[in-house]
């Protein structure tokens, strides 16, 4: 592995610097006192390998997200100018949620004092330092954020998408053969080209194998616009051969830009995978594209020995939901303005994670609990929505929610000009159309995965450290 470059130039450099230094110290009290200063011995090997692998290298890698590598001295020093730049504003990592108000699992923001170290490193010529010091860089697998996935299923031929500017909507099934029954802790998509896969919802249909011979019959894709669902399901030979339905797990996983697939502790999460089973991506959604392209999306199976025992549960507030949004979701050109949706529980539930989803006019949103006793917790504060990092963010702990809890949550919309992300130059009314995802129409939601309390729940912590299991 060509991990450790050296800069022979700028080493050269620093050691005549520091000649220099050792002989003028006898003649200058200030350079004393520059050979003292912290600031001149932040070095690459022990102050910024470390800052860079906990909070950038995950997604700049080969294979993952970000387009460039950051990992050795070179690679953070051929970027350093806009390293700076985008830690100090803050687009870099991307972390929307405000961690002023609330914190979770994983969540990965620099604090102002490494923003400070980078920009010191930075100024300073990005020192490397001694060599040796380099901590060895984390692991990862190529082709996960999770670990080593224990069955790959891949699109079996790359789906072209045309230079027209349009949302295309697909149904898509994938046959999954085993030789036998096993359990799935958790399903990560990975999209093959980030740029156009807007998101994937993905169910699995399970078969009883005696009702059904072949699960790879049918049409591979359909186009969900031009056609219902019972139709679709029928183009796809879903169906068991005596016409009858086969079982649906709903909602296994999904995908929105910048998602990390979530893990929870033993035990918690998962669901049977039947030896021949189904993944339906229904559906899935790929963005207006300016130029011909194609994606080949991969889906990462994660096994586990024995059923879960406490599987979890979703609902959703806003658009499609069990909970209105109001006043309903028409924003009218030139203006900023806020819809608010909220929901009573009528059961002890242990909240796991929570997605708040909005399209390209979202500007902030807002959701917190209040308890029957009048407490409020805090579940999320984005000041600032970024369209291209939607995470489902998981709690550091279980947040118990007694029966009676109301759940609030407020989402504003910028449908002005001088919002750079408007689609529509001047503004028009953006709506939510009838369920639809169009990245065009506008959607108000907030996710929440949960499991039924139990007394202790609020004390189990949701940090994965081995995050392969
Ligand atoms: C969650 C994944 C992720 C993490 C974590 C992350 N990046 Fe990025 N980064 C990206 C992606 C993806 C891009 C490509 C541009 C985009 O889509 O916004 C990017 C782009 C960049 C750019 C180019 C910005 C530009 O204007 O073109 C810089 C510089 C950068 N990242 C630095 C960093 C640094 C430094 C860190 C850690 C402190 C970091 N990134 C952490 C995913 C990530």
């Amino acid at each position: 592995m060509k991990l450790r470059i050296k800069n022979v130039e700028l080493r050269m450099k620093m050691s005549a610097i520091l000649l220099t230094c050792l002989f003028l110290i006898p003649y200058s009290l200030f350079l004393i006192t520059c050979s003292s200063d912290r600031s001149s011995q932040v070095t690459y090997s022990e102050d910024i390998a470390p800052l860079i692998y906990q909070h950038c290298t995950t997604c700049h890698r080969p294979e993952s997200a970000g387009t460039f590598n950051l990992i050795t001295c070179e690679d953070v020093r051929k970027h350093a100018k806009q390293i700076e730049l985008v830690t100090r504003s803050r687009v870099m990592p991307p972390w929307p949620a405000d961690f002023n108000y609330a914190h979770y699992a994983g969540e990965n923001y620099l604090s102002d004092e490494e923003i400070k170290l980078l920009k010191t490193w930075i100024d300073n010529g990005a020192p490397e330092g001694d060599e040796k010091k380099i901590p060895l860089p984390p692991l990862f697998t190529a082709g996960s954020m999770i670990g080593k996935p224990d069955l790959v299923v891949k699109m079996n031929e790359p789906f072209p998408i045309k230079s027209n500017n349009k949302d295309r909507f697909m149904m898509m099934k994938l046959p999954v053969e085993l030789d036998q029954d096993t359990f799935v802790k958790v399903i990560e998509i990975v999209p093959g080209n980030k740029k156009v896969v807007h998101h994937i919802n993905a169910h699995l249909v399970q078969y009883n194998p005696d009702q059904k011979k072949d699960i790879t019959k049918g049409n591979k894709l359909v186009d969900t616009e031009i056609m219902d669902k019972q139709e679709a399901f029928a183009r796809l030979d879903l169906p068991n051969d005596d016409g009858s339905y086969p079982l649906l797990t709903p909602s296994v996983t999904n995908y929105l830009p910048g998602v990390v697939a979530s893990i929870y502790p033993q035990g918690i999460g998962g669901y049977k995978l039947s030896r021949k089973s189904v993944l339906l991506l229904d559906n899935i959604h790929y963005g207006p594209s300016p130029i011909d392209t194609s994606d080949q999306s991969t889906f990462n199976f994660f096994f586990m020995p024995s059923p879960p025992t406490r599987p979890t549960f979703e609902f959703i507030l806003g658009t499609s939901g069990i909970a209105p949004v109001v006043p309903p979701l028409v924003i009218q050109p030139n203006t900023v303005r806020t819809f608010k949706t909220q929901y009573t529980l009528h059961q002890d539930m242990s909240l796991l994670t929570i997605n708040p989803h909005m399209h390209l006019l979202g500007k902030s949103f807002l959701a917190y609990a209040i308890k029957p006793g009048g407490d409020t917790v805090r579940l999320i504060r984005i000041n600032s929505w970024d369209f291209r990092w939607q995470y489902f963010y998981n709690f550091k702990k279980m947040i118990y929610l007694p029966e009676g809890s109301t759940i609030y949550a407020e989402g504003t919309y910028d449908n002005t000009a001088s919002n750079p992300n408007n689609p529509f130059d001047p503004p028009r009314v953006v709506a939510e159309r009838n369920g639809s995802m169009r990245t065009t129409d506008e959607m108000f939601q907030l996710i929440v995965t949960y499991v039924p309390y139990k007394e202790g729940d609020e004390n189990i912590s949701l940090e994965t450290s081995d995050k392969s299991k």
